[in-house]
């Protein structure tokens, strides 16, 4: 059996750009072969940005709904939140001790922030170091990230074997695990979808809602009775991540026939979107109503992760005379 584990970013609600790109491919991996999963939300880590305690609070309610919603099976696998293991804070004091500082100077994470320095944080400067404990605190074999996080995990097998070469074989080495899957998935502006150019469509929002994000696609003025083409539309290569093959084809057609015009291809996307997600859209909706069946799933997820945790760190502290 190989433990998976990963850590989910609480910076903000899902959108669809994480479900295609993310959490379905995720969830797929967790339940291939025996595998088991720990997936924890980071919110420790959202401290370094994030300081209202509001608004942690809802990004981490939304953040475990939309991965519920999506089937992540917490009866098989572990799903708990980062700080409620604070043992995982006790780690990463010891891995500190361990972490040679020019180390932590080259972390894309520290340098892409450190033209001012006045910004940067202790929290921020050992994020990595953090980040190496949340995975050794729990024997992990593999670590799913996106290229972006490849260089932390670097940090966490160096991290790891200098503790085990000055202390004696303790800690599992993770293998790092590139996860291709990222799917581009554009946003209604075309570029990627992401939270940081304002161009998502969040499909948890109230129908109203939703049908805004949807018609706010930008698409050039060409007027409804004019032939158009899919292939540089923004509609459409939204539209065909989630269509069938037929549905895909028809809706080309349409665009090339004339008198067809966006407004009408966006509202078959709107409906489209409620069509293929209706059931997860009740399930985070029942759930979002319900907080404490949420707080009760991560608690139930925390007491599996309790038991890994304290025996390994039981394991540092014994060689390290603690
Ligand atoms: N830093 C990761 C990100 O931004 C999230 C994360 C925190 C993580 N701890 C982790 C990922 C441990 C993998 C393993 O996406």
């Amino acid at each position: 059996m190989a433990r998976i584990l990963t850590g989910i970013q609480s910076t903000g609600i899902p959108h669809l750009g994480n479900i295609l790109g993310a959490i379905k491919p995720a969830i797929r991996m967790a339940d291939e072969g025996d595998n088991e999963a720990f997936f924890f939300i980071a919110d420790l880590h959202s401290l370094t940005t994030i300081k209202d305690r509001d608004e942690r609070r809802r990004n981490i309610l939304g953040v475990a709904a939309a991965w519920l919603a999506f089937g992540f099976d917490t009866s098989r696998h572990v799903l708990y939140r980062q700080s409620a293991i604070p043992e995982v804070t006790e780690l990463t004091w010891y891995l500190n001790c361990f972490t040679p500082y020019p180390m932590l100077a080259n972390a894309h994470s520290f340098k892409d922030k450190s033209d001012n320095p006045a910004n940067v944080t202790g929290g921020l400067f050992t994020y990595p170091v953090l980040m190496a404990a949340d995975i050794m605190l729990y024997d992990a074999h593999r670590v799913p990230v996106g290229k972006d996080q490849i260089q932390h995990l670097e940090m966490t097998r160096d991290i790891g074997n200098s503790f085990n070469h000055l202390m004696g074989e303790t800690l599992v080495i993770p293998e790092v695990k590139l996860q291709e899957d990222t799917m581009y998935v554009p946003g209604t502006d075309g570029r990627k979808m992401s939270k940081s150019y304002g161009n998502t469509i969040n499909i948890f929002e109230k129908d109203k809602a939703l049908r805004k994000s949807v018609m706010s696609i930008v698409t050039d003025s060409k007027e409804l009775e004019e032939p158009k083409d899919p292939d540089t539309c923004n509609v459409f290569s939204m539209y065909r991540l989630l269509a069938t093959e037929d549905q895909t084809r028809d809706m080309a057609a349409k665009y090339r026939g004339g008198n067809y015009g966006y407004g009408h291809a966006k509202q078959e996307l709107f409906e489209l979107i409620l069509d293929t997600f209706g059931k997860e859209r009740e399930r985070y909706a029942a759930l979002m109503a319900n907080p404490e069946d949420i707080d009760a799933e991560l608690e139930r997820g925390a007491e599996k992760a309790r038991v890994v945790a304290r025996s390994v760190l039981g394991r540092v502290r014994e060689k390290l005379g603690y």
